[in-house]
């Protein structure tokens, strides 16, 4: 069964949409498999967005990133990597559409809610980053 990375952001947290963000989840119909809190540091955000890193803009990815906890999940379905990809919506929150996660709650795409795995090859990758 495919798996996929998924993990609420410190303004979900802050917002109290955590629970929100769960329920789409399960209403979509995967499992999620394993759940934890955890406050990130600068080494792992940099592991974790690598491919960021040497943007201008990373600063402030760490700032707001550790700017309070996070909850990593491990989520279980078939084609769930795309699947959550598509209920979570693009990356920026003004362009995702209404009735995706980022559509419905965030306005830019800095403070997007939600981080999902982009391929099942990244998704085993950051499974093992965040759960060993
Ligand atoms: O999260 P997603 O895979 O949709 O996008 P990404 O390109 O992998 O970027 C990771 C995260 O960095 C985004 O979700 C944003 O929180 C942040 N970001 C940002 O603040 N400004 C950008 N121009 C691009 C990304
Ligand atoms: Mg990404």
């Amino acid at each position: 069964m495919e798996r996929t990375y998924i993990m609420t952001k410190p303004d979900a947290y802050k917002r109290g949409l955590i629970g929100e963000i769960i329920t789409r989840i399960e209403n979509k119909g995967y499992n999620i498999t394993d759940m934890k809190m955890m406050n990130l540091d600068e080494a792992i955000l940099k592991e974790h967005y690598a491919h960021l890193a040497d943007k201008p803009f990373f600063p402030e990815i760490v700032e707001y990133m550790t700017s309070g906890p996070v909850v990593g999940m491990i989520v279980q379905g078939d084609n769930v990597v795309a699947g959550m990809r598509s209920i979570m919506g693009p990356t920026d929150g003004l362009e995702a559409p209404a009735g995706t996660i980022r559509g419905d709650y965030a306005k830019d795409k800095s403070e997007n809610l939600v981080h999902g795995s982009d391929s099942v090859e990244n998704a085993e990758i950051e499974i093992k980053r965040f759960f060993g």
